[in-house]
């Protein structure tokens, strides 16, 4: 499976690691990411990230600044990506897309405007706030081909190979199960499908009392 451009090799599962999480540490996990994400929709991102975020982020990001005008200011508001996962290869008319993470369906707005008419653009998300916006944005926006789902990204809710291209922008880092969403990713793509995923990675060790820490996992 392509990832940025890079061919990445099957890797025994015996040499990852199987996040040793309990079910109320994963619960504690998710329930962090739902208030943080809750607020981030119901308000706006400014103040909870480290990194520029809304629109002056995207911009920053070097997302077309045609799409980005186009744009409801209250989507824009809570627009919280990493990077720009648009930027790896183009997304070719009629793909059919998913946005594992979706929020308020920024980059699922950009993927409709690249697959056109005859493509397919879905969104999963386990913020229900997050996607409320999204979807009274693709309302306002008349686009009908875009649909969104409440679920955990650990568990994706369609067939195997649905998807042309699998797209993720500032999310894989939250999830508390990586190793099984990785597993559906691969699961959802048809063969030759590929991910664009942006994220943060750690470059250096955790600060004392952050590694371990359950609340500042949605930091
Ligand atoms: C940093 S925001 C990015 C949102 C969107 N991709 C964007 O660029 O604006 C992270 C999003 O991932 C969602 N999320 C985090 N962990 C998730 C998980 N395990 N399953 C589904 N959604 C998750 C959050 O609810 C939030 O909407």
């Amino acid at each position: 499976m392509p990832v940025a451009g890079v061919q990445i090799q099957e890797t025994p599962q015996a040499t990852l690691s199987n996040e040793p999480f309990t079910q109320a540490q994963l619960e504690a996990i998710r329930s962090a990411i739902q208030n943080k994400y809750k607020d981030v929709a119901t308000k706006s991102a400014d103040g909870f990230f480290k990194y520029t975020v809304g629109r002056q982020g995207a911009i920053e990001l070097g997302y077309d600044m045609s799409i980005i005008n186009e744009m409801p200011e209250d989507l824009l508001r809570s627009f919280c990506g990493v990077g720009n996962p648009f930027g790896i290869e183009q997304i070719a008319a009629g793909s059919v897309v998913l946005d594992v993470g979706c929020g308020a369906g920024f980059d699922m707005i950009v993927a409709h405007s690249l697959v056109g008419e005859t493509g397919r653009v879905c969104g999963i998300d386990m913020t229900a706030e997050m996607l409320d916006k999204a979807e009274s944005n693709f309302s306002r926006l008349g686009i009908t081909k875009c649909e969104t789902q409440l679920v955990d990204s650990a568990r994706i809710p369609y067939e195997d190979d649905t998807f042309d291209v699998v797209i993720s922008n500032g999310v894989i880092n939250l999830s508390a199960e990586k190793l099984e969403l990785f597993k559906e990713i691969r699961r959802v793509l048809k063969p030759g499908g590929r991910l664009q995923f942006a994220d943060m990675i750690l470059n250096k060790p955790l600060p004392p009392g952050m590694s371990g820490n359950l609340d500042a996992w949605a930091q």
